[in-house]
């Protein structure tokens, strides 16, 4: 894994509200802020780690950067590399806003930004062959067909592992491991440059769940590939993140490199993620942290920093005011009132 720091993908202060809409008229009632002003970047030839518990808008996020969603508002500034600037930043790279582009505009771009999903089982088509399903996005983008089509599919369920003669089966006739190799093949096609990892392996067995991210990890020192992966839990992603964010109810609250995460959290939702991280040193016992109460809900979350409710360090400012998004020393990010004041517990 390598890490230039050259930036590649930068968020700023990104929303994804959902309109709810009730009765006859669907009068918009509400809105399920799912992700709500998030701001951070992703190195070129990084893995950005993107935990936090169900609900809490992992998903959305990743589902905006692909463009799946129109983000209510805010940037997504990718560093595209082919000289047709729409604005242009400091290095004289032409950086394009993908939060902006109408769908026309994103046809130019959409391959670079790909993504893999949680589920290998309804993923895929299981009316469609291997061959259907792999080859698509070069049948929409490319203008590859015939032999030279099927030579390319070939070719990229052999970098996933699988054998070519595969090609003519459908998705039932694979392993769940398989089916997210499949998976993998389809996102590569196009080359991407950015892949979000949409908990690849939570749906997979224990045993496969390894062997999904060890050909990952081969793919991304190969291809140059830089991941955005998302995880429920810390332990998942310990030791494949440079960096990693975590995430509580639509707000990334803490991202630093991993290493510096894991053993120095400054936000009381890391510490309590981490107390179920199980400790390579058997000597440590640490005390596992419930969280109590209920995820609270993106509809109407509690004011000031929606964590306070199951904070056992919440003090009164913190029901009133919305902790700032602040970057401390070594590109520590955090957002709690208390994060200079209090020492808490990582593992080692
Ligand atoms: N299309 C949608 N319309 C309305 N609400 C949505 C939509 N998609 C997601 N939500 C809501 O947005 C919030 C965030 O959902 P999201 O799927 O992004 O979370 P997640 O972190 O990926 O969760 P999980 O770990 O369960 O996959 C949830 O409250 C969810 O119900
Ligand atoms: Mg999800």
């Amino acid at each position: 894994m390598t890490n230039t720091r050259n930036t590649l993908l930068e968020i700023k202060n990104l929303k994804m509200h959902f309109p709810i809409r009730r009765g006859l008229l669907k009068r918009v009632v509400g809105h399920v802020r799912a992700v709500d002003d998030v701001s951070f970047e992703v190195f070129q030839g990084e893995t950005l780690g993107l935990v936090g518990e169900s609900g809490c808008g992992k998903t959305t996020l990743g589902r905006c950067v692909v463009r799946a969603y129109r983000p209510t508002s805010g940037e997504i500034l990718y560093q595209a590399g082919d000289g047709s600037a729409v604005s242009s930043n400091g290095s004289g790279q032409p950086v394009i806003d993908f939060a902006r582009l109408t769908s026309r505009q994103l046809r130019a771009y959409r391959h670079e930004i790909q993504m893999i999903f949680q589920d290998p089982y309804s993923s895929l088509n299981p009316r469609m062959t291997v061959l259907d399903i792999v080859s698509e996005p070069l049948v929409i983008h490319t203008k590859l067909r015939g032999d030279a089509l099927k030579s390319e599919v070939g070719d990229l369920l052999r970098r996933v592992g699988l054998r070519p003669e595969h090609m003519n089966r459908y998705p039932n006739a694979f392993s769940g491991g398989q089916r997210q190799r499949i998976g993998i093949a389809r996102a590569l096609a196009l080359r991407p440059k950015l892949i979000v990892c949409d908990e690849p392996v939570s749906a997979l067995d224990v045993s496969v769940q390894a062997q999904v991210v060890n050909l990952l990890q081969d793919l991304q020192r190969e291809l140059g590939l830089t991941y955005l992966f998302i995880a429920h839990d810390l332990s998942v992603v310990q030791h494949i993140s440079n960096r990693v964010a975590v995430m509580y109810l639509g707000k990334v609250v803490e991202l630093a490199e991993a290493k510096r995460l894991y053993q120095n959290p400054l936000h009381p939702y890391t510490e309590a993620l981490l107390s179920a991280v199980p400790s390579t040193n058997p000597d440590i016992t640490r005390e596992r942290i419930i969280l109590t109460g209920d995820v609270p809900t993106p509809i109407n979350p509690p004011p000031g920093c929606a964590f306070h409710p199951r904070c056992r360090y919440a003090q009164d400012v913190c029901q009133r005011e919305t902790p700032a998004w602040r970057a401390l020393e070594d590109g520590h990010h955090v957002a709690c009132h208390f994060a200079d004041q209090l020492s808490l517990t990582g593992v080692n």
